[in-house]
C-alpha cells in the first residue's frame, strides 16, 4: 500500500513539474549554469554520487512551489555536473516514518551496495507528540525508480538526543564497513553521531564523533566526514553558531573509539550563501563539494530568499568545488575544471595598471561570466581596491579589498533593490607578493574565489540583464593586476534537457 502511495505522490509531482517548468524555465532571474530544480523550491543537496558513467545529484525540493514545505528528492543525472537531464522525483512522502506534511523526506545521502543505488534519508513524521526524525533507506536497481525498505525506519534517536533534532545521514564504506554520521543535539548542543553497519541495513551507534561545547551551535545539521590526504575532514553546518554558515575541521579519526580530534576549523565560505554542503568522489579521486546557495530565516543576516519565487522557483546550487588539502593542511576550494569548458569569447590583458579613476572591464556580457586575475601586491600601493559588479540602474555589488584595513567584502546593500549587508572576511596578506582572484558570475549568484581559494564569498544577487558593467577602481594609490583572463559562459540550459518520463 505504502509502495502504491510513493508512485502516486511521485507521479503527482511529476504533474506539478510538467504545468511549472516552463514558466521557471522563462524565468528572467533563472541561473544560467548554476544547478536549479525545474520548478518549485529547492534547498540541500543530497545523496551526491557518480553511479554507473553518470554523476547523480539528488535535492530537496517542494515540487508544489517556491517555498520551503512538504520534502521530495529530485533527482537529476549529468555527465560533467554542468549539463542535466531531470529524472522522475527519487523520494516523496509516503509512509507514516516519513508523512509529515511540514516534513517528509529530508536530507540524506548516496551509496552503491551490491550492485544497487541505496539512498539513507531522514524520514520525520508527527503523529501528535512532537516531530520524530528516524533514519531511513530506499534502494534501486536502475538509478531511477527507488523501493523504500520494508524494515524502515533503521535508525531511531538514542538516549538523550532530541527526536526532532536527528538528522542528515552521510555514509561511506572503509574497507568492508558501512559508516554513517549524520546531525544531533543534546542538551541544546550540537553534534555529529557515528554509527557502523555491514549490509547498510543493521546500523550499530559507535560513538559521538565530535560535538559542540556551545562555541559551535546546539545543532549540526549536514556533517560529512571524509579522508582527505593523511588527514580526515569534519564538515557541517551549524544551528545557533552566530554568521558561521559551514565550516570545516582537519583532524585525525580513530574508527576504533568513532571519535574525531581536530586541530584546524576554518570558514569553507564567508559569504551569506553557502549552506548545507555534501562531498563525494568523482571517478577520477577528486572530493567535489556542493552545497545549498541560500540560508534559513533563523540565521542572523537573513533577509528572506530572494524574489524568484515569482517566476515559480527558488534556490540553487553553489557551482561545485574541489577540495584540495595544502601542505598546512588547511583546505582549498576550487571550482570544478569543467567549467572551463563554458569559456567563450576570452579576453587576455598581461598586465593592467588601476589607478583612482574608475575603468571599465569587460568579461562576456557583464552577467554570465569568469574574471581571473593576479593583484600584484609589490607593485600595489593602493588603500583599497573595489571591484564594482553587476552595475546598471543605479544598483552595484562592490567587492572591496581593504589592503590597509586587512579585509575583504562584498557590499550587495544597493545590489538588486533586495538585498542587503555585506560578507565579510580577513585578507591576511602578509608576507605574500601576490594575491589570485576569481570571480563566476551568473544571473543570479556571484561567486568570489581568493587567496589560493581560501578565502571565498558566495551571495546571491538578483540582478537583471541591464545591470552588467564591471569597474574597477583603486583608492589611495595604485593597484597593479596580472594575468587577466576573462570569458562569458555559456549557458547550459539553453535547450530544454527537461524530458520527464
Ligand atoms: C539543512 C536542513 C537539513 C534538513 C533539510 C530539510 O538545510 O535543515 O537539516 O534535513 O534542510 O529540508
Amino acid at each position: 500500500m505504502s509502495e502504491e502511495l510513493l508512485k502516486q505522490n511521485i507521479a503527482r509531482a511529476q504533474m506539478a513539474t510538467m504545468q511549472n517548468k516552463d514558466q521557471a524555465a522563462r524565468g528572467k532571474m533563472r541561473q544560467h549554469y548554476h544547478f536549479m530544480a525545474q520548478s518549485g523550491w529547492l534547498n540541500d543537496p543530497n545523496g551526491l554520487i557518480y553511479f554507473r558513467g553518470k554523476y547523480h545529484f539528488f535535492f530537496q525540493c517542494n515540487p508544489y512551489g517556491g517555498f520551503w514545505d512538504c520534502m521530495y528528492w529530485g533527482h537529476a543525472v549529468s555527465e560533467d555536473m554542468l549539463h542535466w537531464e531531470y529524472l522522475p522525483f527519487a523520494l516523496a512522502p509516503s509512509d507514516p516514518y516519513d508523512d509529515y506534511p511540514k516534513g517528509g523526506c529530508f536530507s540524506g545521502s548516496a551509496i552503491e551496495h551490491e550492485g544497487k543505488l541505496f539512498l539513507m534519508y531522514t524520514g520525520t513524521s508527527h503523529h501528535g507528540k512532537g516531530i520524530v526524525q528516524t533514519q531511513c533507506i530506499a534502494y534501486s536497481e536502475d538509478g531511477i525508480y527507488f523501493k523504500k525498505y520494508p524494515g524502515n525506519p533503521v535508525i531511531t534517536a538514542p538516549e538523550g538526543i532530541a527526536e526532532d533534532y536527528f538528522r542528515d545521514p552521510k555514509v561511506w564504506r572503509q574497507k568492508d564497513v558501512y559508516y554513517m554520521v549524520c546531525g544531533a543535539s543534546r542538551n541544546r548542543h550540537g553534534m555529529a553521531l557515528l554509527y557502523k553497519s555491514k549490509d547498510m541495513l543493521h546500523w550499530d551507534f559507535v560513538n559521538v564523533l565530535a560535538e559542540s561545547r556551545g562555541e559551535w551551535g546546539m545543532m549540526w545539521e549536514c556533517p560529512d566526514l571524509f579522508p582527505l590526504g593523511d588527514k580526515y575532514v569534519l564538515t557541517f553546518s551549524p544551528m545557533g553558531s552566530g554568521d558561521h554558515t559551514s565550516v570545516y575541521m582537519v583532524g585525525d579519526f580513530d574508527e576504533k573509539t568513532g571519535k574525531f580530534d581536530y586541530s584546524i576549523s576554518r570558514e569553507i565560505d564567508w559569504g551569506f550563501d553557502y549552506y548545507a554542503p555534501q562531498s563525494f568522489l568523482a571517478p577520477d579521486g577528486r572530493r567535489i563539494m556542493v552545497s545549498w546557495s541560500n540560508e534559513w530565516e533563523w540565521m542572523p543576516l537573513w533577509k528572506d530568499w530572494g524574489p524568484t519565487y515569482k517566476e515559480g522557483w527558488c534556490g540553487c546550487f553553489n557551482i561545485p568545488r574541489e577540495v584540495r588539502m595544502r601542505k598546512d593542511h588547511t583546505l582549498q576550494f576550487i571550482p570544478v575544471q569543467e567549467v572551463e569548458n563554458l569559456r567563450e569569447n576570452a579576453v587576455r590583458k598581461e598586465e593592467i595598471v588601476v589607478e583612482e579613476k574608475e575603468m571599465e572591464l569587460t568579461a562576456g556580457d557583464g552577467v554570465c561570466y569568469e574574471l581571473k586575475f593576479m593583484i600584484d601586491l609589490t607593485k600595489t600601493d593602493a588603500r583599497q581596491l573595489e571591484l564594482v559588479l553587476r552595475c546598471g540602474e543605479r544598483k552595484k555589488t562592490a567587492v572591496v579589498f581593504d589592503f590597509a584595513g586587512g579585509e575583504l567584502y562584498v557590499d550587495r546593500s544597493n545590489a538588486d533593490g533586495w538585498s542587503r549587508g555585506s560578507s565579510r572576511s580577513v585578507l591576511f596578506l602578509k608576507g605574500k607578493n601576490e594575491l589570485d582572484v576569481h570571480i563566476l558570475s551568473d544571473q543570479s549568484s556571484l561567486e568570489l574565489f581568493t587567496d589560493s581559494y581560501q578565502n571565498n564569498h558566495s551571495n546571491n544577487i538578483f540582478a537583471l540583464d541591464k545591470q552588467n558593467k564591471l569597474y574597477v577602481r583603486a583608492c589611495g594609490g595604485r593597484a597593479v593586476f596580472r594575468k587577466l583572463e576573462a570569458y562569458g559562459l555559456k549557458n547550459c540550459f539553453g535547450t530544454d534537457t527537461s524530458e520527464l518520463d
